[in-house]
């Protein structure tokens, strides 16, 4: 529906997607709707009592017409939730190769930080025709990410991550709103997503300030915060070796694995005893409060990038040469 100034633009490859079930199922829902209230006036016309003394015609009921009211409706009920779970599944799943950009909300703006490091305020700029992946926070309370022109929206949660992908179609500057009542400036957590051409994107990427991309920045808080002395190889080694651990399992204390992806590392961090891997001791302390939102990403960021010589993820490391 591109002029009919009710709806945003489609801007992403969702759009089309998310307006075609949607325009259907108003157009079903339309047209029974009046099917169904036309018919109540014709037949209240068609058979009104004609004389005060006017006996109705007795109705035993049509098998055929009650399997067709029935049946009709079933496969159009069905048809509606295949499609809408398709959909779903398709906005939930994030494509292999996605672009990540980490973001944090707060009460009331929204912090972006690249891979390269640019950092951006109530802005996201994005290149088309590529998968990007948001990796959302929340500093305080919940707060939703919601891009019109694009048809998605995510809640953002505080003490975890939550995720949503799009690809941009069209360049352009589309609105960006915060969906979900936040306090006194809601109203005002507004921004903007502009999507560029992939060259002008890397122009933009590389005309910003230089600062640290989050796997630096991690990497400076990893030492800074003590985390380097018991996670790396060596005599004061306390606590699973980090190299390659992020996407494979580690088997937990008291039986069971857990998968380290983000949520198990930021858990990892800020509640350290609650997934302990066997053979380690309850020993690290809770870094809660010592971190914020966007140093815990950074950190994640920088775990992310290790890699390490093959093995058992998150088994000790080698016992260190004695001298
Ligand atoms: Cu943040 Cu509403």
């Amino acid at each position: 529906m591109p002029n009919l100034p009710l709806f945003p633009e489609q801007a992403s490859v969702q759009a089309g997607q998310v307006d075609a079930i949607y325009f259907f199922m108003v157009a079903v829902c339309g047209f029974f709707g009046l099917l169904i209230a036309s018919l109540i006036v014709i037949f209240a016309v068609k058979f009104r009592r004609r004389h005060p003394d006017e006996v109705g015609a007795a109705i035993h009921g049509s098998l055929a017409l009650e399997l067709m009211w029935t049946i009709i409706p079933f496969f159009i009920a069905m048809g509606m939730f295949a499609w809408g779970a398709k959909v779903f599944f398709d906005l939930y799943r994030v494509p292999a190769g996605a672009m990540e950009i980490f973001v944090v909300g707060k009460q009331w703006m929204w912090k972006v930080q690249h891979a390269s490091g640019q950092r951006e305020i109530n802005e996201l700029h994005v290149p088309i025709g590529r998968p990007v992946k948001l990796i959302m926070g929340s500093e305080d309370v919940l707060h939703s990410y919601y891009i019109p022109a694009f048809r998605v929206k995510a809640d953002v949660i505080p003490g975890r991550y939550n995720t949503m992908w799009f690809q941009a179609t069209k360049p352009g500057r589309y609105h960006l709103f915060c969906a979900e009542y936040c306090g006194t400036k809601h109203s005002g957590m507004i921004g903007s997503v502009i999507a560029m051409d992939p060259a002008d994107y890397q122009v933009w990427l590389d005309g910003g300030k230089a600062e640290d991309s989050p796997v630096a920045a991690g990497e400076k808080l990893f030492q800074a915060q003590g985390c380097a002395s018991c996670h790396t190889a060596g005599p004061t080694q306390r606590g699973p070796s980090l190299a390659n651990i992020f996407g494979h399992e580690v088997k937990l204390q008291g039986g069971g694995t857990a998968l380290v992806d983000d949520a198990y590392l930021r858990e990892s961090i800020v509640q350290p005893q609650a997934k302990i891997v066997d053979g380690f001791l309850p020993i690290m302390p809770t870094f809660q409060g010592m971190v914020t939102e966007e140093q815990l990403l950074q950190l994640i960021a920088y775990i992310k990038s290790l890699k390490g010589p093959a093995g058992p993820a998150g088994s000790p490391s080698p016992a260190p040469q004695q001298k």
